[in-house]
């Protein structure tokens, strides 16, 4: 996720394009840069650093110009450094463009494009556009037929803005699967990812949809359709949020519109990882015992991936928090163990330890990592990463989903290189995988029931959650969530530990989720639902089965799916429930007391 702002008119572009990058920053803050063009040449800044450091350092406000295109940088391929910064050319210095978005098959494109003889200076997927612009240029027509072939060989989501010297007087806006609004003036016109970033001049909107591109001048805009070329009619809307609104694109909080990126997330992850992963199961293929290492949520995603392993591969995982690993198993590793460690911030104190524990003692490390080129990227031998986006509330949302939606993509993959599940079930596996975000959007449908459900549990100081199988985790991670955004106690529990002890707890009216999806412990998950009934338990009942609603106070109806891909889209209604809870009790959901977003310290 980046940030990107365009603007053309009679204004210092350098200026209008520096505001609106600082309004964007929540959507990335590692790198920043600017290009302008002026008398038919292009000028760029570009660094790593927040835009505030660079705009000194680099000196964007002395840019010459009054059209151009900034980028704050939120890294997804190649580290935050330089020469990764946007916005990158092609071999002319002629064509700059900045992106938005993931380029699923930018290594076979590079190699291709090296073969013809470009020279590529950066590690970023984003470059290999420039330069299939440029080499499509080379087979005539004009920029915008040449730019329309070349982005029709890419496969991924992508925002892009593209400026062209030999048309000095335009920008060219891309959008698909990744969000552009174009912002109408008079006598100017402004494009970006997010409203905010041109809100002070302008309050008339046009959305791109997905597959459109927009040509911006100073007094005309056109929208048209990237697959036919034709002219498509947009409406022009009026904006009425207010400038702190629009930063969380209208929702109150950073969780809940983090909540609702979801979809785009777990499609992100998917496009980002659909080549790297093969390579990254190839490697690791080998390895006989495998440790995952983790913390809090991240944690809670190993727990899963020890199901998803069982099932697809055959192997059980040992999954350990990392502050425990460190100090007690890690002692038995070996140049023969694999340590998969899941870290979000990639900064997490007690998950880097084990990490380094793992290299001394000669075990191979993959971290699956949501920042890029953090700490945990250094030290590990490969990374994997989830391309949520920078996650701004503290607790774990969409970066919970897409290290699920990873480690399933990696269970696939081993399991298909180690033949240990049938390849028909691994295919379908994967196509009931690219259909999860829909299935999650779907169940975001729920957020009004869920909150009404929140207002009717408002007096309520102790929640249980309980699941079986592949969703215990779901039930541990669903009690953290209440607990760290709500301050309400709450626990998660495997189903059948209920009457080993907890079930003394429940009396009238005490609320239990249910996490109970169709699948293989269905029947003992009601036997267990029934034994909290018989105790006068409020069962709020979470599932798709008619035979759940029966049996619940409350059902929220899920739609059905393959059960190891339950964990990724039963998340969301927890998520909302606590979110809903934490709001409806006067907190902010964003910022929980005594918790900080990165645990740098043991
Ligand atoms: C909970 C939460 C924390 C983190 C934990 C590990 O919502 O955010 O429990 O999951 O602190 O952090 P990372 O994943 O950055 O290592």
């Amino acid at each position: 996720m980046c940030g990107i702002i365009g603007y053309v008119g009679d204004r210092k572009a350098c200026e209008v394009i520096v505001r609106g990058l600082k309004r964007l920053e929540y959507r990335g803050y590692d790198s920043a840069g600017i290009v302008t063009g002026d008398n038919g040449r292009l000028y760029i800044k570009k660094g790593a650093g927040r835009v505030d450091e660079l705009r000194e350092k680099l000196g964007f406000l002395q840019m010459p110009g009054k059209i151009g295109i900034g980028h704050t940088r939120w890294a997804t391929h190649g580290v935050p450094d330089d020469t990764n910064a946007h916005p990158h050319t092609d071999c002319t210095g002629r064509i700059a463009l900045v992106h938005n978005g993931i380029i699923e098959n930018f290594s076979s494109l590079r190699e291709w494009l090296v073969e013809r003889g470009h020279t590529f200076r950066s590690n970023t997927d984003t470059e290999v556009i420039a330069h299939l612009i440029e080499e499509e240029l080379k087979s005539g027509g004009s920029f915008e037929e040449a730019m329309r072939r070349a982005l029709l060989r890419l496969r991924g989501s992508f925002a892009l803005g593209i400026i062209y010297a030999g048309e000095p007087d335009r920008l060219y806006f891309v959008r698909n699967e990744s969000p552009l609004v174009l912002g109408i003036g008079r006598g100017e016109n402004f494009a970006a990812s997010d409203v905010p970033a041109f809100l002070e001049y302008t309050k008339r909107a046009v959305f791109l949809d997905d597959g459109e591109y927009a040509i911006l001048t100073k007094d005309s805009w056109i929208v048209k359709n990237l697959y036919t070329g034709e002219v498509v009619e947009k409406e022009v809307q009026e904006i009425e949020w207010d400038l702190e609104m629009a930063e969380k694109s209208g929702y109150e909080h950073f969780t809940l519109k983090e909540i609702y990126e979801q979809p785009r997330a777990v499609r992100d992850a998917i496009h980002g990882n659909a080549e790297v992963v093969r390579k990254v199961a190839e490697e690791i293929a080998g390895y006989d015992r495998i440790f995952i290492v983790a913390m809090g949520t991240s944690y809670h995603a190993g727990l899963v991936a020890k199901y998803l392993f069982q099932r697809l591969t055959r192997r059980v995982p040992i999954v350990e928090e990392a502050s425990e690993f460190r100090y007690e198993f890690g002692e038995i590793l070996n140049e023969r163990d694999l340590v998969l460690a899941i870290t979000q911030s990639g900064e997490t104190a007690d998950t880097l330890a084990a990490m380094r524990l793992a290299k001394e003692r000669g075990a191979k490390v993959l971290a699956i990592v949501n920042v890029v080129g953090s700490m945990a990227t250094r030290v590990a031998d490969l990374t994997l990463y989830t391309h949520a986006g920078p996650e701004i509330g503290v607790a774990a949302t969409k970066t919970y989903t897409t290290q699920l939606t990873v480690l399933t993509m990696l269970a696939i993959e081993l399991a298909r290189i180690l033949g240990t599940t049938d390849g028909e079930e691994l295919r379908r596996l994967e196509e009931n995988l690219k259909a999860v975000p829909e299935l999650m959007e779907k169940v975001l449908g729920h957020d009004g029931a869920l909150r009404e459900l929140a207002e009717g549990l408002l007096g309520r100081e102790d929640f249980f959650y309980i699941a079986r199988g592949i969703n215990v985790p779901t039930a541990l991670e669903g009690a953290l969530k209440l607990k760290e955004i709500s301050y309400v106690h709450a626990e998660g529990l495997s189903a059948g530990e209920l009457k080993h002890g907890p079930l003394a707890l429940l009396e009238n009216g005490v609320p239990v989720v249910a996490i109970a999806p169709g699948g293989r412990t269905f029947d003992k998950m009601v036997a267990n639902i029934e034994e909290a009934r018989a105790r006068g338990a409020h069962v709020i009942g979470l599932g798709e089965e008619p035979e759940l609603r029966d049996i619940s106070d409350v059902f929220i109806e899920m739609p059905g799916m393959d059960e190891l891909l339950t964990p990724i889209v039963y998340a969301l209604p927890l998520q909302l429930l606590a979110y809903h809870l934490s709001v409806l009790r006067g907190n902010d959901p964003d910022r929980p007391r005594n918790l900080a977003k990165s645990v740098t310290v043991e």
